[in-house]
């Protein structure tokens, strides 16, 4: 599989007071973040995600819970397990997704490099393996 990451996010702890978690766009991940996002009250075992997108670069984390990711990129699936808010991952341009909900009230949260836009999306697997099987991802920017 090309370049995707499971990041460490940076944590602060202390024995009375509990943990912070922090990253920061250009340092941490590699890219600007313009748009935060989190899907929550999803029941167990729910599917989601199923598109890919020609452009848009994530982070993906989940603060509380467990969730499964699958990534394609048309020649190689990986599953990454999201299940501390010390986990997140880096996920680029042009990598099929889907995110199955492993435990009741598993938050999902995303920070994007752009606004949201319909365009962007490839919502069918067919045209997904056609795109990735002519190269047209923008994806030079390796972490
Ligand atoms: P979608 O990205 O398809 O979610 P998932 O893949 O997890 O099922 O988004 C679901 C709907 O929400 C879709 O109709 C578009 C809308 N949406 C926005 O309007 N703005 C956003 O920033 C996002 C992420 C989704």
């Amino acid at each position: 599989m090309k370049s995707n990451f499971l990041i460490s996010i940076s944590t602060h702890s202390n024995d009375k007071l509990g943990e912070l978690s922090f990253f920061e766009s250009n340092k941490d991940i590699p890219f600007d973040f313009k748009r935060i996002y989190y899907i929550y009250n999803v029941p167990k075992e729910t599917k989601r995600g199923y598109h890919a997108h020609k452009k848009l670069k994530q982070v993906l984390w989940c603060p509380y819970g467990s969730i499964e990711v699958l990534l394609d990129d048309g020649n190689e699936k990986k599953i990454y397990i999201l299940d501390s808010p010390e986990k997140a991952l880096l996920v680029l341009e042009g990598y099929w997704r889907e995110m199955k909900w492993q435990k009741k009230d598993s938050v999902l949260c995303v920070a994007a490099s752009d606004f949201y836009d319909e365009n962007d999306y490839i919502r069918d697997y067919d045209e997904f393996i056609g795109y990735s099987k002519r190269g047209d991802w923008n994806n030079e920017n390796k972490f």
